[in-house]
């Protein structure tokens, strides 16, 4: 297995080849978000609990099916960043990135793909979550898209499916215009009627708020990602863990992701001692991908997925369950543990 480092090194190296690095923190204006979110995530600090601890078991489930670690894969569409490095690889990126989650225990996530594509990846055996944007189109009645949609991903296999909300009002990358072009904001009402299109658990993608999180709930959503898409709505977001267990004690029985700057397994503990049940990623996973193809997704996921074991051992947490807000301290006097 590749350490963190190598595939960490490679990749950047492939991505600094094809000149891409300025396509990797796309924080919409200052980018202030993304900024503040690694800055909160390495401000918590762990103790350690050592006496009477061992191996720990990362294994835990989602929407009743079992998975040997929490580590999920954040919803991915094609674009710059992906067009840029996928030439590299001769087997089409999308399955070569799915066929690496799957060896490694990991769901794919598919956002904006065709069907046909996510077909191929349902076939391969991946277990498959759908997030369907939020189209909106003057005219046209893209609601009964999104049902088709919803519907379709469930006929095809999915395992769950969702919307990411956090793109109601554009995603914006830095100065450049917002995109919005066919997307736009749901009602309370449209969002109860995508929900009940399926039987599949419903995602909420991009809550940041106990608001949503508990709106989420009254239309029948299973589940939420806390996430605000990589920086890409407003500028100065809340930090995912600071807002984190505020969500998490407003709705208790909820399936809870969490996403955004994770990136090492100590990044992983934080968030479930705050609330997550599990962590999506992408930006870690490209660049794992761009350096090694579908092995390196793979090992990087293995790599995080042992950095997780090994710190719940030392943090005395030998199931997932185990894992308590606790286990955190802030090192500075004006932040507390998710109080
Ligand atoms: C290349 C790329 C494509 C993405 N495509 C989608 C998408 O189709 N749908 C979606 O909801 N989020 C999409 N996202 C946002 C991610 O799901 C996630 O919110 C974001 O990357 C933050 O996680 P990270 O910091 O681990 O990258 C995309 C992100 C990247 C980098």
């Amino acid at each position: 297995m590749l350490s963190y480092r190598e595939l960490h090194e490679a990749g950047m190296k492939r991505i600094r080849e094809v000149d891409a690095e300025h396509l990797m923190d796309l924080g919409a204006e200052t980018g202030a978000q993304n900024r503040m979110n690694r800055e909160y995530m390495e401000s918590i600090a762990f103790e350690m609990r050592f006496m009477g601890s061992n191996y720990a078991d990362t294994k835990t489930s989602f929407f009743g099916h079992e998975v040997s670690h929490p580590i999920q894969h954040a919803a991915m569409s094609a674009g710059r960043l992906l067009n840029k490095i996928s030439t590299y690889w001769e087997e089409p990126y999308i399955e070569d990135m799915a066929a690496g989650l799957m060896e490694a225990g990991s769901w794919f996530w598919a956002g904006a793909l065709g069907n046909q594509e996510m077909q191929r990846i349902i076939n391969m055996g991946v277990p498959t979550v759908r997030i369907v944007k939020p189209m909106s189109n003057p005219g046209w009645d893209e609601n009964e898209d999104i049902i088709r949609a919803l519907k379709d991903a469930e006929q095809r296999g999915c395992v769950a499916v969702g919307m990411d909300v956090d793109v109601f009002f554009g995603e914006k990358t830095h100065d450049e215009p917002p995109f919005r072009y066919s997307l736009g904001p749901k009602t309370m009402e449209e969002m109860r009627r995508f929900v009940e299109a399926t039987s599949l658990p419903f995602i909420v993608k991009g809550v940041l708020s106990k608001q949503d999180a508990v709106k989420s709930k009254e239309i029948g959503a299973q589940g939420i990602v806390v996430s605000h898409h990589g920086g890409e709505c407003i500028d100065y977001a809340l930090p995912i863990l600071r807002v984190l267990p505020h969500i998490r004690r407003a709705v208790p029985d909820m399936t809870i992701f969490a996403e955004g700057g994770i990136q090492r397994g100590t990044d992983i503990l934080k968030a479930l001692a705050l609330g997550a049940d599990g962590v999506c990623m992408l930006t870690i996973l490209t660049i794992a991908y761009a350096g090694h193809g579908r092995r390196g997704v793979t090992d990087m996921v293995r790599v995080l997925a042992d950095e997780l074991m090994r710190n719940m051992s030392i943090c005395g947490c030998q199931t997932i369950e185990d894992i308590e807000p606790s286990i955190l301290w802030m090192p500075y006097p004006d932040r507390n543990r998710g109080e």
